[in-house]
């Protein structure tokens, strides 16, 4: 069996999909690992830090992906007419693909896949089971995410995040506002803790109140929030009246916080627009939001893509691909997590591989096997 780890080539995508260390453990069961020449180098991980651990360090993509049955890539492979090579084209036919491909947002992807026979493992789309917990990418890099998130606003507050009794005075601790208490926002909450600063949180689902106690936050309860979770954990779009009542209680609390942390999502849906301009503007000066959401559009009206915007006295922070922006450690985790997630299905006597559709975690990330659209999520609501 062969793995390929080609160069991430989108724009701002600093992340590899292995580490030196799970290339040794491949290479040790007998698999045969192919990493790109330079693939790790924004990961601060050498091509000689691979090739110590038993890679092969392929001098390009078409030389790294010839031959391969497993790819393992961070973002999905370029397509055709797409910007740069036509990374799908490489790909060997049949091979197992499998990265965070964005399966529900990015559908056409799929038809390239499909005229090469190939199986595609979402990682967006492992189940959040116990079990799975090793394997959850959507974890490992949200929690980065949180973490970078809260630094970032330290950054452009230019105030104390703890309490300070000084002999020339005392200075109050921040007050932040964390909106969506997922992981992201769970680890949002404990790092602004640990600094000190006095946490609010708030998310649709009321389940998540008792770990956001446990961390020490208060919890702003909105009425009739019901049965905003779904089956999977996830929560679901909500109805106008929620909506109104959610809006003058975010006003409300946005006005008393000197940072906000934005994190609420929806899977394969554009982020709930929770603060406008004008709630925004409402902050004190020298208020910072920090909107973790703004790569599904972001959750305040006023975020900018990768820009940090000085506007009515507050900053807006939009940085996309917060984990991207801690390489070395996003990529050893993820790299981690599709570690664990293949290594169950390599024979270890002769490092040959087979998948086990029967396996729950591989059912639930299986969005298209032996190029048919498989997942349920996807042949419901059809491939475009
Ligand atoms: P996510 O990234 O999809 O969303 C972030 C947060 O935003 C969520 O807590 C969500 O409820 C909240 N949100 C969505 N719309 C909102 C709105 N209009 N207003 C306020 N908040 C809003 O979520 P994430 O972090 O991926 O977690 C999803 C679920 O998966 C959670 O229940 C989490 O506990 C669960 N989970 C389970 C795991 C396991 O059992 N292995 C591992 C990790 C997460």
């Amino acid at each position: 069996m062969k793995v390929a780890i080609p160069k991430e080539r989108r724009a701002g995508e600093t992340r590899v999909a292995a580490s030196p260390d799970t290339a040794r453990t491949l290479a040790g069961m007998g698999v045969e690992v192919a990493v790109e020449a330079g693939a790790g180098e924004a990961s601060g991980m050498a091509d000689a830090a691979f090739a110590e651990a038993g890679a092969r360090v392929a001098p390009g993509p078409a030389a790294t992906l010839s031959g391969a049955d497993v790819v393992l890539k961070v973002r999905r492979p370029a397509g055709a007419g797409e910007d740069g090579i036509d990374e799908v084209a490489l790909i060997p036919d049949g091979a197992v693909l499998i990265g965070l491909v964005d399966p529900l947002v990015d559908r056409g992807q799929f038809r390239a896949y499909a005229a090469k026979r190939l199986t595609v493992l979402a990682m967006e789309l492992v189940p959040r089971i116990g079990r799975a917990q090793s394997m959850d990418a959507l974890t490992s890099q949200a929690n980065l995410a949180g973490y970078k998130a809260v630094l970032d606003a330290c950054v452009h507050y230019g105030r104390v995040m703890p309490l300070m009794m000084t002999a020339a005075g005392t200075l109050a601790p921040a007050k932040v506002l964390v909106l969506g208490a997922g992981v992201a926002g769970l680890q949002a909450i404990a790092t602004a803790r640990r600094l000190g600063a006095v946490v609010r949180a708030f998310d649709v689902r009321p389940a998540v109140r008792e770990q956001v106690e446990s961390l020490g936050a208060a919890f702003v309860e909105i009425e009739g929030a019901g049965d905003a979770e779904t089956a999977g954990g996830y929560a679901r779009e909500m109805g106008g009246d929620y909506k109104r009542r959610q809006a003058a209680a975010i006003r409300e609390a946005l006005a008393k916080s000197d940072i906000c942390i934005a994190t609420a999502q929806v899977p394969g849906k554009p982020a709930p627009k929770l603060v406008t301009s004008e709630m925004a503007r409402g902050m004190k000066p020298g208020s910072v939001i920090v909107d973790l959401a703004v790569e599904g559009g972001g959750n305040c009206e006023l975020t900018r893509r990768d820009r940090a915007i000085r506007t009515g006295g507050v900053t807006v922070v939009g940085f996309a691909n917060a984990p991207g922006r801690m390489a070395p450690d996003a990529s050893a985790l993820y790299a981690r997590n599709l570690l664990n997630l293949v290594e169950p299905f390599i024979d270890r006597e002769n490092g040959a591989f087979a998948l086990d559709f029967e396996d729950e975690v591989v059912a639930g990330a299986c969005a298209m096997r032996e190029g048919e659209i498989v997942h349920p999520l996807l042949v419901e609501s059809g491939e475009d």
